[in-house]
């Protein structure tokens, strides 16, 4: 039987979910985290999950109207020092990848005071992706080995990424069917499940169905069954 241990989920449909009731897109980013607190706990208390690793903010979405962009950023700074109390209740390790030098220093500090206070937890590793995309990261580790004398592996490769473990199961909430920079390396062989539904109506039930059909599915490698 498959075990989902580790699950990497693009966060997608904030600003239609709040489009639909006529409120500001803003108010949907707000809404969509209070979703990561409750996959998160979810999660935390599924001991066969090991990782969770969820898509915040891409190398990309800089993209967005300024006043979208720090309103994301303020969002992040405080739902990390709300959610302090919650990772170490649940024993949650947080752990972010994405190159953060671009975040302002404030939001930086909140982001290492938050990792080193709950660095001594070893329940599940909740990652969030911040300043992530895949090509950025994959670029920074091949920048890193450039002087190696050795051919590079892939080991060696996977050793300098962001996230340095595989996916099992990644999902993309808001009906889009596409990966949007997100773990190219480490989905090689993830199993891939598009919702429609916009993430902030994305349920724990939800989550606990998908993993129920990733659990019957055969997962091959490309050897045979
Ligand atoms: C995902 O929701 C959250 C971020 C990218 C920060 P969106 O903001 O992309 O919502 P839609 O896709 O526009 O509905
Ligand atoms: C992906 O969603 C990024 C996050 C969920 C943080 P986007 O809404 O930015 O992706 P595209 O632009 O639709 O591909
Ligand atoms: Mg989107």
């Amino acid at each position: 039987m498959n075990q989902a241990k580790h699950i990497a989920i693009i966060m997608d449909g904030n600003g239609r979910w709040a489009e639909l009731q006529g409120k500001k897109r803003v108010k949907g980013h707000e809404a969509g985290a209070k979703v990561v607190k409750e996959i998160t706990t979810y999660c935390s208390n599924n001991p066969e999950i090991e990782r969770l690793t969820l898509y915040a903010f891409s190398t990309e979405n800089w993209k967005r109207p300024r006043l979208e962009v720090e309103f994301l950023m303020k969002l992040l700074n405080t739902y990390l020092k709300n959610e302090l109390a919650v990772y170490l209740q649940n024993n949650v390790r947080f752990e972010p990848i994405g190159d953060i030098r671009a975040f302002s220093k404030t939001l930086r500090e909140t982001i290492s005071m938050v990792q080193e206070k709950t660095a001594h937890c070893d329940g599940l590793v909740q990652s969030l992706a911040l300043n992530y995309g895949s090509q950025d990261e994959l670029l920074r580790a091949i920048n890193s080995l450039k002087d190696s004398e050795e051919d590079i592996t892939a080991q060696m490769l996977s050793n300098e990424l962001d996230c340095k473990h595989d996916v099992d199961l990644l999902i993309r909430t808001g009906g889009d069917h596409r990966l949007s920079n997100y773990l190219l390396w480490q989905s090689a062989y993830a199993e891939l499940f598009f919702v429609d539904t916009l993430w902030p109506d994305f349920k724990a039930g939800d989550l606990e169905k998908i993993i129920v059909d990733f659990t019957g599915i055969e997962r091959r490698f490309g050897g045979l069954k």
